[in-house]
């Protein structure tokens, strides 16, 4: 089985999708001049930031870039989190896309550089070009011979034709059984990878439709092929190189994938995929796609991680780094120094900065339509306008997240509109940080552990 066969699969498998913070965002929301419009595919307003993010995702599609880097600076919850997932969202399949959080690579079990190695890689497809051979014609008889003895070997024969021509195959175990598992039968028009044994039932031929009439039964009805039974064909697959890293790394192969379970890999393997890529590349077969890396809460690394990153934006297989901070001037992790965001001066040298700002009552007031439209909540028009002050005067995040328990709220009564009263008791019942401050300062000496306030985190927003 070729190894893109085997990572489709994996991919089938491991393919969830959940209603997280940002699942409404399906895009930046720009039109076909990189205009950002107003609201669109679930993105409201920083318009200079998406319009940015607009041009970076242009040139990524161009594949112009590769090896530069980006990072979004903001204040907290003014969307940087957002703006790369709405990149992510339009850059399609083919383009591999990793979104780490800084912090991440300090709790796995394997050392920093290995974690970010692995980040990288990840981030850099491999399309690989595949000639297979395919039978593909019309079902015209298929005969499963089972033994008298009821178990052991079943052995059968398939009859496929086309157009043109009709040819016998004898068929093996396995074949009867993905046979049986499609439900193949007379009359289906089936396509198979000789070299997988995987069987894609393509639709149902023409010459059948009349038994359909009456079925209801939503079925693909498609002509006879014409032409040859067995066929080569071009395929075109995208992997990533730690994908390939993985699967010719240990014994364990590409179960490994699954079970997460990776550990480090040895810079041998490493190198030699690198070798057999870069041979690919050269005799045609594969091309390389730089896809995007994505981090985080950036300020999270350390001098050694932003010096692996300085080095690794310049190695020839490097895909596009996309940071994100809402750190100002602060001090770089592993040193005393302070810098800009938290981040190496050599490094923020060669970063486009694109900065996000605070979103305006009106902007808050949209995107928690959209939040509330994205969680299924029917709101009150009055109880919408509630919601956005406290969203203007605490947090935008505060308020996205007092929608969910107001619903609840609403439901335990009955309701089926969420209403002012509905927030109005979330509100007393989840404290904002900033009530939870005064809370703590007017109750300080009853809590544990508590050093007079004199070393309490400061809120100044
Ligand atoms: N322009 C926008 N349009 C629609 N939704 C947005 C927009 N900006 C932010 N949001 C939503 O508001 C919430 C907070 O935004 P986000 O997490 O992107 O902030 P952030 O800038 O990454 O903050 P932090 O610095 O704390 O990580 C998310 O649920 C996000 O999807
Ligand atoms: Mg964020």
């Amino acid at each position: 089985m070729s190894i893109s066969n085997k990572i489709n699969e994996i991919k089938d498998l491991t393919r969830i999708e959940r209603i997280g913070a940002h699942s409404h965002i399906t895009g930046l929301g720009i039109d076909d001049t990189l205009e950002p419009r107003e609201v669109s595919q679930g993105m409201v307003g920083q318009i200079a930031a998406r319009k940015a993010a607009g041009i970076i995702l242009q040139m990524i599609k161009e594949g112009k870039i590769a090896g530069r880097a980006i990072l979004i600076g903001g204040e907290p919850g003014t969307g940087k989190t957002a703006i790369a997932m709405g990149l992510a969202k339009s850059l399609g399949k083919q383009t591999p896309f990793t979104a780490i959080a800084a912090s991440e690579i300090f709790s796995l079990e394997m050392s920093k550089t290995e974690a970010l190695t692995q980040a990288f890689r990840k981030s850099i497809g491999v399309k690989i070009k595949e000639e297979t051979e395919i039978i593909q014609g019309e079902v015209v008889d298929i005969q499963i011979d089972r033994p008298s003895t009821g178990a052991g070997v079943k052995v059968g024969k398939l009859t496929l034709k086309t157009t043109s021509m009709d040819a016998m195959y004898d068929l093996g175990n396995k074949m009867i059984e993905s046979l049986t598992k499609e439900k193949v039968q007379n009359g289906d028009i089936v396509r198979i990878d000789k070299a997988t044994g995987k069987v894609t039932k393509l639709g149902r031929s023409i010459s059948r439709l009349r038994e359909h009439e009456v079925s209801g039964n939503k079925v693909n009805f498609i002509e006879c092929p014409d032409g040859e039974i067995q066929q080569r064909r071009e395929d075109e697959h995208t992997v990533s190189l730690h994908e390939i890293d993985v699967i010719n790394s240990r014994a364990q192969g590409f179960f490994a994938l699954f079970a997460g379970d990776i550990g480090e890999i040895k810079s041998e393997v490493r190198e030699q995929i690198n070798q057999k890529v870069a041979e690919w590349k050269e005799e045609g077969k594969a091309e390389i796609v730089p896809g995007v890396l994505f981090i985080d809460e950036v300020h999270m690394l350390d001098i050694e991680c932003f010096s692996f990153l300085n080095r690794a934006l310049e190695d020839d297989m490097a895909p596009i780094l996309i940071m994100a901070t809402n750190r100002g001037n602060t001090t770089i992790r592993g040193t005393d120094y302070k810098a800009p965001h938290g981040i190496p001066l050599d490094l923020l040298d060669r970063l486009l900065i694109i900065s996000t700002t605070p979103y305006t009552e009106k902007d808050i007031h949209k995107i928690l339509k959209i939040r509330c439209d994205e969680e299924d909540v029917d709101i009150q028009e009055e109880a919408l306008t509630l919601l956005t002050k406290i969203g203007v005067e605490t947090s935008l995040r505060y308020s996205i997240h007092l929608i969910t328990s107001a619903s609840l709220v609403c439901a335990k009564r009955k309701g089926t509109q969420v209403s002012v009263d509905d927030i109005k008791k979330v509100y007393d019942l989840f404290v904002d940080v900033k009530r939870s401050v005064k809370y703590l300062k007017d109750y300080q000496d009853e809590f544990l552990y508590n050093d007079n306030g004199n070393n309490t985190m400061s809120v100044e927003n």
